[in-house]
């Protein structure tokens, strides 16, 4: 039970909790350009690892930037597409249908500013996956590039199972997990309808990095780790109780 089903058969249930979320994609476009910006990227090339139906992507492309996004889900790429038209940025955004350990292949002859990967869209493969995709995007990007990741916080997992809801408008959603030895995080999600329905039960299983893993991978990739943020739309210093890492660093 524990692979990638959320992102495979469960994807259509996921595309639903994507699109409740929204409008965050826009507060959070706002705090990494304000980031970007911060280290002189005023404008041009992002690439966003993992961009889901690119609701970072998009208002960062309506805020200027030419933005690509991949992803290996072709459902929540499918969604991209037709929210890039919506919202009228087809012409400043691309999104690609790819696993980020190709970008090499298939971003050939581009080169980025900025690369941004939220939401913890990383390890959900290996640790070795991770170090390999951001040394592509490191190969991709222009000196002084500024790379931005947010993860979940490992150090919030540890411990006993876990179990809690989350609704979203007319979906319910139970989640429960547990962080194994190996740092990775094995979560069952099971999806209700408001009025009870069952609709699906899916299972992830991704690697969970404390700030110092986070940092270590960064740097193995060949990127400086600059500084740590506990979340990406207050921007407050990270501690080790914040819920979510988030991480500049910068090819130098
Ligand atoms: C939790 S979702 C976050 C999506 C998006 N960043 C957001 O904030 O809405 C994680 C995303 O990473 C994508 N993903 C996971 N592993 C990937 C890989 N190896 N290559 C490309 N995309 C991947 C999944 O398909 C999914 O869309």
């Amino acid at each position: 039970m524990y692979n990638q089903e959320i992102f495979n058969s469960g994807a259509h249930l996921f595309l639903r909790v994507l699109r409740h979320i929204w409008d965050l994609g826009f507060q959070m476009a706002k705090s990494i350009a304000m980031l970007l910006q911060q280290y002189g990227i005023k404008s041009g090339n992002l690439l966003d690892l993992g961009c889901g139906i690119g609701r970072v992507a998009i208002p960062l492309a309506k805020m200027g930037y030419n933005v690509i996004g991949v992803d290996r889900t072709k459902l929540f790429i499918d969604e991209a597409n037709l929210q890039a038209k919506k919202f009228k940025v087809e012409d400043n955004v691309k999104f690609i249908n790819c696993d980020y350990n190709q970008l090499l292949e298939k971003l050939r002859g581009l080169s980025f500013d900025g690369v941004i990967s939220v939401w913890t869209s990383i390890g959900f493969g290996s640790e070795e996956d991770d170090v390999n995709a951001l040394k592509q995007a490191l190969n991709l990007s222009n000196d002084n590039a500024i790379l931005i990741l947010e993860v979940e916080n490992k150090l919030r997992y540890a411990g006993p199972p876990k179990k809690w809801v989350e609704r979203y408008d007319d979906l319910i959603v139970y989640r429960e997990g547990f962080l194994g030895e190996d740092s990775r995080w094995r979560s069952k999600w099971t999806f209700y309808s408001s009025e009870g329905t069952f609709l699906g039960e899916y299972g992830d299983d991704v690697r969970f990095y404390s700030s110092e893993e986070l940092v270590r991978i960064v740097e193995k990739a060949g990127w400086s780790a600059i500084t740590l943020f506990s979340d990406i739309f207050s921007l407050k210093p990270f501690n080790p109780d914040s819920n979510n890492i988030v991480l500049v660093a910068k090819k130098l």
